[in-house]
């Protein structure tokens, strides 16, 4: 079962079923009453310390919780317990291992409304995101304990001169899993699910925004009978907790979700730094295209542009950030967008009627408006929607679109609801491409035809890791989309595939003389 075609994803739940979607409402709401904690988590025991107070996105005067931070101390004590905690680990059998994967899956689903409650509330997602996020964490649990499983078998090779040969993976020793905000529950547990499946101790770094998430999830996998010295929790910033992490040699390999530039400076310290090699993991930014020819259906192509460029407030990395349209297609498109646009609802991303909740923090929304303003300057505006009255709160940013001249005007990612556009003309399809790929990234891209030469041109010339036809561009499925890019995009190997856990192991060959 190399692809995971016995597997089942997690079902959820039916948003538009009233019963099912009430119940739910009651579990949340009883939930989010209850005020969250986290804590550094070493050995298992909860090291107290100062506390900062974490406030909803949606309204700054909402505290959500209380978290701890690591100081240089725990996280050194954490490094310490987990080195000599690595190898029993790693000598249990995988089987056992993927059982208390599946155990952890089965707490979370069981728990799920809870774990909504808090991304909701701390992360400041939609419902229907927290819902579809919590899927996502449930399946990289169970496919990584699948794939544990078949991967960790004891491969028997050839012997042509009468030997025993045999092919085995063993865990790398211990993983330092850095994750982002955005998906505070997914990508947290896909790294740490990866990274426990191969056999490692864990340091597990959860996002300075979405500690509670993290702490939450942590307490689940522990629950379901991860140690805890194998697995320990360390909240705080990059630079006390996350910086610490990389440098110390007696942390085997890292696994970081987030910005290129944060990538390049872990690449550079991992470079410098003594001890063994380090094999390094990442996923970065993106400059995502969707390229949308004359041919393409108009109304699928803005349902498609909508759902891309602005679920999730447009703060996934997968997101939709330049739509390149054919130039006798573009106004028609350009209005139908607009009208779509303007019928979005910007608000509390608690109501389930809500399709835009707030970006991150203030530092996100001033950066977004930053990029507004440029944008009002040196391109045109399409549209600029208003957030309605009370989210002035939080930190909310109302979605924008914006006509540019070309692809090179940006000077990077812009991790928010914004969407540029570039007009194409006939036969230039080339050069679309080109500027593409030009940007060096390659996480997403998609393309919306209905002439298969064109699709054709795209994907063969594209380097990218994920491409959409006819289809939105978010959203990638464990183990039926597996997901991660190439280039400034991340290093691979794929998150929900199958050649992700071997990267967070080592491989080792027995030949014995028989
Ligand atoms: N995996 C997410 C998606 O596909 C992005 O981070 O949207």
């Amino acid at each position: 079962d190399l692809y995971g075609a016995e597997r089942r994803n997690s079902a959820g739940i039916d948003l538009a079923d009233p019963v099912a979607t009430a119940a739910l409402a009651d579990r949340m709401a009883a939930a989010a009453a209850a005020r969250a904690t986290a804590a550094p988590l070493v050995g298992g025991r909860p090291v107290d310390g100062a506390t900062r107070s974490v406030v909803s996105p949606a309204d700054n005067s909402v505290v959500v919780g209380h978290v701890a931070d690591a100081t240089a101390e725990t996280v050194d004590a954490a490094i310490a317990r987990a080195t000599r905690a690595g190898p029993d680990w790693d000598t249990i059998a995988a089987a056992e291992r993927a059982a208390i994967l599946d155990r952890a899956a089965d707490l979370y689903e069981a728990d799920g409304p809870r774990l909504m409650a808090l991304i909701v509330r701390e992360g400041g997602r939609t419902v229907p995101d927290a819902l579809s996020e919590l899927r996502e964490a449930v399946d990289f649990l169970r496919y990584y304990a699948a794939r544990a499983r078949s991967d960790f078998a004891v491969r028997r090779l050839p012997g042509p001169t009468g030997e025993r040969n045999e092919l085995r993976l063993a865990a790398r020793g211990t993983f330092a899993c850095i994750s982002p905000w955005n998906f505070p529950l997914a990508i947290f547990t896909g790294q740490v699910a990866a990274a426990l499946a191969a056999g490692n101790a864990v340091l597990a770094k959860p996002a300075e925004q979405t500690p509670l998430v993290g702490a939450a999830a942590i307490a689940l996998l522990h629950r379901a009978g991860v140690p805890g010295d194998v697995l320990q929790f360390l909240p705080g910033d990059g630079a006390t907790v996350g910086a610490r992490l990389v440098a110390d040699p007696r942390v085997s390999g890292i696994a970081f979700t987030g910005s290129t530039d944060t990538a390049r400076a872990i690449n550079r310290v991992l470079a410098d730094r003594p001890g063994p090699i380090a094999p390094f993991i990442a996923e970065t930014g993106g400059q995502n295209a969707l390229i949308v020819d004359s041919s393409a259906l108009p109304e699928q192509v803005v349902q498609d542009v909508l759902t891309s460029a602005f679920n999730s407030a447009g703060q996934r990395c997968s997101a939709l950030r330049v739509l390149f349209v054919q130039a006798d297609a573009a106004d028609r498109t350009l209005t139908m967008l607009k009208g779509a646009m303007a019928e979005l609802r910007i608000g509390d991303p608690a109501l389930l009627s809500t399709d835009i909740g707030p970006v991150i923090d203030g530092e996100a929304q001033a950066m977004l408006q930053r990029h507004a303003q440029r944008m009002r300057r040196e391109g045109r505006v399409v549209i600029e929607m208003q957030a309605p009255p009370g989210t002035e709160r939080g930190s909310f940013f109302a979605p924008a679109a914006y006509e540019i001249d070309a692809l090179d005007r940006l000077e990077g990612e812009v991790f928010g609801p914004i969407l540029h556009v570039v007009r194409w003309q006939a036969g230039r399809l080339d050069q679309v491409i080109d500027a593409i790929r030009a940007t060096g990234y390659g996480l997403t891209l998609g393309v919306h035809s209905r002439i298969d030469e064109t699709v054709r041109q795209v994907i063969s010339r594209v380097g990218v890791g994920n491409v959409y036809v006819n289809r939105n561009m978010v959203g990638a499925v464990v183990g039926v989309q597996p997901f991660g890019g190439e280039g400034l995009s991340g290093t691979g190997p794929k998150a929900g595939g199958p050649h992700y856990l071997p990267r967070f192991a080592t491989e080792r060959t027995l030949s014995v003389d028989t």
